[in-house]
């Protein structure tokens, strides 16, 4: 399903130093399997996602989706892909600020061709579902640091993915409402989808398949 072989990413300072935030990565991930990355602060895993993600290119090294070299894919197919098959919840949630929640959660049904109707009507019930019902005008500025992160969620949802790609999804919530996070991606991987989750949260383990740990940008094999 997302297979990467040799990654490699390495970041210029200024021109002069390099970093070397991830080395030599190859792993796999099966179909419909829940995956955790585990790792300290600057291990690499954003990075890592954001390659998986197609979001960012490797240095070197190649990443396969559905068997596909996506590595070689123009731009232009990439957002094709991300778009229809790939829901992103990212660390620092990247909502519009300007946009109510419903707008930012049903923002990426805009270039599908969807209607008014219908991209107010998935937001509101995916919202619902993440106990926001009572929030659908505001913007991210008039809610919480978790509220934030459910609305993203419900955003990364919007376009039924296949493969969701969630870096640190549950950092700035209350247990409760990340068992709730839980629970739900734990139904979604029950109606077939891939997961791939970066974090510290160790209730994760519970429900992964398959863990990644992470160190100084390699992953450590146990
Ligand atoms: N745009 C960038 N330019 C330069 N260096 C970067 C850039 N992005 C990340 N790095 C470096 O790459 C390394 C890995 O960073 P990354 O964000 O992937 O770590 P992380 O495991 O996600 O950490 P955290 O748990 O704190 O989110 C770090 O040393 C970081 O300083
Ligand atoms: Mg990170």
């Amino acid at each position: 399903m997302i297979r990467t072989e040799n990654l490699c990413k390495s970041y210029r300072w200024h021109t002069r130093q390099e970093v070397r935030a991830i080395h030599d990565i190859s792993l796999h991930i099966p179909k419909n399997s829940f995956a955790v990355l585990n790792g300290p602060s600057g291990s690499g895993k954003t990075t890592l996602l954001n390659i998986i993600g197609t979001l960012d290119r490797p240095t070197t090294g190649k990443v396969f989706i559905y068997g596909e070299e996506v590595t070689l894919f123009s731009d232009i197919a990439l957002a094709r892909l991300r778009r229809e098959k790939i829901g992103f919840i990212f660390q620092d949630f990247h909502l519009m600020p300007r946009l109510a929640s419903w707008e930012n959660v049903s923002y990426p049904l805009i270039p599908l061709g969807i209607g008014f109707k219908e991209r107010y009507e998935r937001a509101k019930f995916l919202l619902e579902t993440m106990e926001l019902g009572d929030r659908l005008n505001h913007t991210p500025e008039e809610l919480s640091g978790g509220q934030q992160q459910r609305v993203a969620i419900a955003r990364a949802m919007i376009n039924n993915p296949e493969i969701i790609i969630a870096d640190e999804p549950t950092s700035n919530i209350d247990d409760e409402t990340s068992a709730h996070i839980l629970k739900f991606l734990n139904e979604l991987k029950a109606r077939g989808v891939t997961i791939l989750v970066a974090s510290h949260d160790a209730s994760f383990k519970k429900l992964s398949d398959v863990t990644f740990k992470m160190k100084n940008g390699g992953i450590e094999w146990l």
